[in-house]
């Protein structure tokens, strides 16, 4: 056998682009053209797995149904689906970065986190049992380091944010990818910390990757001997003392955000090296506006100068929406929380029923024709037509 054919991986099958061809070649060669195309795949999987991961995290394993895409899922490492579920007659979307590796297209993987009171992350860890089946639509996001080619990173999550490293670094090590990656995630104690041994043996294999554990507390029935506390400068510095040369992703809820970004600010890292995905409720600012792909109106009623009143019916809350503003931006500015994902018409997660009025609905995507039909509509990228009364 040849030396070369001995390693397959040692011609690369496409130009160089920065230090991690493969990856680049598995993405683009499954078609993720990472936010070229909003919904490469719109189909229904059905469940063949569940595996609980940590007390309130799961893994749930999906099988396309028929013949599924061809080719399998196309996907880059960082994007996410949209699930679509039906929640006891109810159907509930929301956003799932998949866990699973491009270089496994196969399958898909979402590893899910319990919130409690939650309306889909309860019912997946609860109610959905193998055979179940579910609709899945994407890839969404350019939260990937496909796109953002350089020879070093340093990927940094918090609880459930460290599903795009999953699947980041499943590819790296599948493609035996020469990177230098430096993986910090935080977690609130060791028993929280999701694919832990994975993670560990994957580093040990892969020379290019390191890990660093954090956790906010030690937990009684765990041994921990790794660091404790929450993202600050110094720890930072004295981990990745060579962070400001790396491109940097962060992951997971607002308030870890804004510390590991205050962080980085200190430590003099760029904006443009930081990339960010924020999973839980992106709260746009009144006055924003989608302003994305074709107007998709409920009826023809044009203006909106003089602001509307929005009542929501369910929540009996009525909010006073000035001009230009969307309805989930008024309602978030008035203290009321709607589910929303990506806020600009894209993912499906804040689709709500309009119960009267008329909206300048401008998506991406996010919604079909016969839901628009039904008087389903996208409140994050919606500005009321005069007053309206919405189902929430
Ligand atoms: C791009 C993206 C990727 C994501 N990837 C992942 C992932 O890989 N893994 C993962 O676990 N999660 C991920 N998420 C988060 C996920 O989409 C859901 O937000 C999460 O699972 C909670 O959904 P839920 O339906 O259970 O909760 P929701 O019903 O949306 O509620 C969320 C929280 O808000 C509270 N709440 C609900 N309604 C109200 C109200 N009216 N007033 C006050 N509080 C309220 C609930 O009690 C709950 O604590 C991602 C999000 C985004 C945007
Ligand atoms: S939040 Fe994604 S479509 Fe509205």
């Amino acid at each position: 056998m040849s030396e070369l054919s001995a390693d397959p991986y040692r011609t690369p099958a496409v130009p160089v682009l920065g230090n991690h061809t493969r990856l680049v070649a598995v993405a683009s060669s499954l078609g993720a053209g990472v936010l070229a195309e909003p919904a490469s795949f719109d189909l229904e999987v059905s469940v063949r797995r569940i595996r609980r991961v940590t007390h309130d995290v799961v893994t749930i394993v999906l099988d396309p149904l028929g013949k599924g895409p061809r080719g399998g899922f196309a996907f880059a490492p960082g994007q996410y689906v949209t699930v679509t579920a039906d929640v006891d007659g109810e159907q509930v979307e929301r956003c799932y970065t998949i866990s699973s590796p491009p270089t496994r297209p196969h399958l898909l993987t979402l590893t899910v986190k319990r919130e409690a009171g939650g309306r889909l992350s309860p019912w997946l860890h609860d109610r959905l049992a193998p055979g179940d089946r579910l609709r899945v639509r994407g890839p969404l996001g350019g939260f990937s380091v496909v796109e953002h080619p350089a020879a070093s990173y340093l990927l940094m999550s918090a609880g459930s944010g460290i599903t795009p490293t999953l699947s980041t670094l499943r590819a790296i090590a599948d493609l035996a990818e020469p990177l230098d990656v430096v993986v910090v995630h935080h977690a609130r104690t060791p028993l929280d910390l999701i694919e832990r041994a994975e993670i560990e043996a994957l580093a040990a294999s892969q020379s290019g990757v390191r890990v660093v554990w954090v956790c906010e507390a030690a937990a009684p029935d765990a041994v921990w001997d790794g660091h404790l506390g929450r993202v600050s400068p110094a720890l930072l510095h004295a981990e990745v003392p060579d962070l400001t040369g790396r491109e940097i992703f962060l992951c997971g809820p607002p308030g870890y955000l804004d510390a590991a970004r205050d962080a980085l600010d200190t430590l003099g890292v760029d904006p443009s090296q930081r990339h960010e995905e924020r999973f839980i409720l992106d709260t746009p600012e009144p006055g924003a506006s989608a302003g994305l792909a074709e107007p998709v109106g409920l009826a023809g009623r044009a203006g909106d100068e003089a602001g509307a009143t929005i009542r929501f019916a369910r929540s009996d809350r009525e909010v006073d929406c000035p001009p230009g503003t969307t309805v989930l931006a008024a309602a978030a500015a008035a203290g009321l929380r709607l589910p929303s994902g990506c806020t600009q018409g894209l993912c499906g997660t804040c689709k709500s029923t309009l119960l009267d009025g008329d909206v300048d609905m401008r998506h991406a995507g996010g919604i079909r024709p016969r839901e628009v039909a039904a008087g389903r509509f996208l409140p994050c990228c919606s500005t009321p037509l005069g007053d309206i009364v919405v189902d929430a």
